[in-house]
């Protein structure tokens, strides 16, 4: 897979002049930038660059409205509900973490659901935004169907990811973000797309049998975490994000790659809080918490026990000094983008 290089803010002035000249305003562009060179610097390649291309064809095909007149409902002091107007998906997110944030600040707790969203891509990118005011929170969102629930034959849930960010007392937050699939659908595409295989054991092809093709496994289905358990929780959230925000469920997201009838409709729900509504001495009992499980024994093989969040964290960091490397595929994409 031959590799350019980038510098990223270079990267960035590129990407909000090609959202700009898709109809983004500046605001929104930048947004939409910065949240996938973010996805870029800590690895998570299915859910950056890879994409751009995708959320472009939409705009074009009028699925993704670039100018949208997003509604914030006020219905309490701590609880919004943001009608996105189709709004590509990490702007919707960036609004309603930021009220989320803003609510929490005021009563101690804040809750924000989304509706008419699109796909936003890190839950915990918008965690990370919380954490850092010292607040702690909730993430979840629906996606187009990938994993079947136990027992069906077909997919219906999307790999749904689950996302919890708190501060921990020192500058690594952790941030438990995991889509509640065996491996997320963004690595199966750029597997697909760069002719690589997959892992044993994380998906079926269309006739229900093991695959590690990437191709086949995006035509068949994805198996959820933990059999039933993940089935379980990729239904929680798909309530969660879903039923109760008035976006899609029940496998109505539309894939984003594949389904230009229509604008997804995707929900999220954010819940913010203080960390010091019952006691007063978080950071220290933090802090306690996770030094006793740090100090525990090790299995042979590993050097440290880490917490979620923890291995982004470092990769972001060692990324940050270095150049982003583009794929053929997507300097490809760029160069049709920009023409
Ligand atoms: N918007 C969407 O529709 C959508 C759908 C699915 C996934 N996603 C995003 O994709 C991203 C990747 O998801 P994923 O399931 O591939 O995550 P992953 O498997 O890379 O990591 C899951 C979690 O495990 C933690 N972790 C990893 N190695 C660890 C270790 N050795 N010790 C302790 N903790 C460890 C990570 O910090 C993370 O919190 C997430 O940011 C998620 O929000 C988005």
């Amino acid at each position: 897979m031959e590799k350019v290089s980038l510098k990223s803010a270079n990267l960035k002035k590129e990407l909000i002049k090609i959202f700009k000249k898709y109809g983004l305003n500046n605001d929104h562009a930048s947004i939409s930038a910065s949240a996938l060179i973010n996805a870029e610097l800590v690895g998570a390649y299915g859910h950056g660059l890879s994409r751009l291309k995708m959320y472009c064809d939409r705009i074009s095909k009028k699925v993704i409205n670039p100018k949208p007149k997003i509604k914030i409902k006020k219905i309490s002091q701590s609880i919004s509900h943001i009608d996105a107007d189709n709004s590509i998906g990490f702007v919707a997110a960036d609004i309603a973490i930021k009220t989320a944030i803003q609510n929490a600040k005021k009563t101690g707790i804040g809750m924000v659901a989304v509706k008419n969203s699109g796909h936003y891509g890190l839950s915990g990118y918008y965690a990370e935004q919380a954490v850092k005011k010292n607040l702690i929170t909730m993430i979840y969102t629906n996606a187009p169907p990938a994993v079947a629930p136990h027992g069906a034959l077909k997919s219906l849930f999307g790999t749904n990811p689950i996302c919890f960010g708190t501060p921990t007392g020192s500058k690594v937050p952790f941030i438990l973000d995991t889509s509640v699939s065996m491996i997320n659908r963004g690595k199966i595409r750029v597997a697909a797309r760069n002719n690589q295989k997959i892992p044993k054991g994380v998906a079926l092809d269309k006739f229900g049998k093991p695959t590690t093709d990437a191709k086949k496994a995006l035509k068949g289905v994805q198996l959820p975490m933990a059999s039933f358990k993940g089935s379980g929780l990729a239904w929680m959230i798909d309530i969660l994000s879903g039923v109760l925000t008035g976006g899609n469920h029940a496998g109505r997201v539309k894939d984003p790659f594949d389904d230009f009838s229509g604008p997804q409709n995707i929900g999220h729900l954010f819940i913010v809080f203080k960390s010091n509504l019952f006691v007063n001495n978080f950071k220290t009992r933090i802090k306690d918490n996770i030094k006793t499980i740090k100090k525990l024994p090790k299995i042979k093989g590993i050097k440290e026990i880490m917490y979620p969040g923890q291995n982004k964290f470092k990769r972001f960091k060692e990324n940050q000094k270095k150049e982003i490397k583009i794929t053929d595929i997507v300097k490809k994409d760029l160069k049709i983008l920009k023409s």
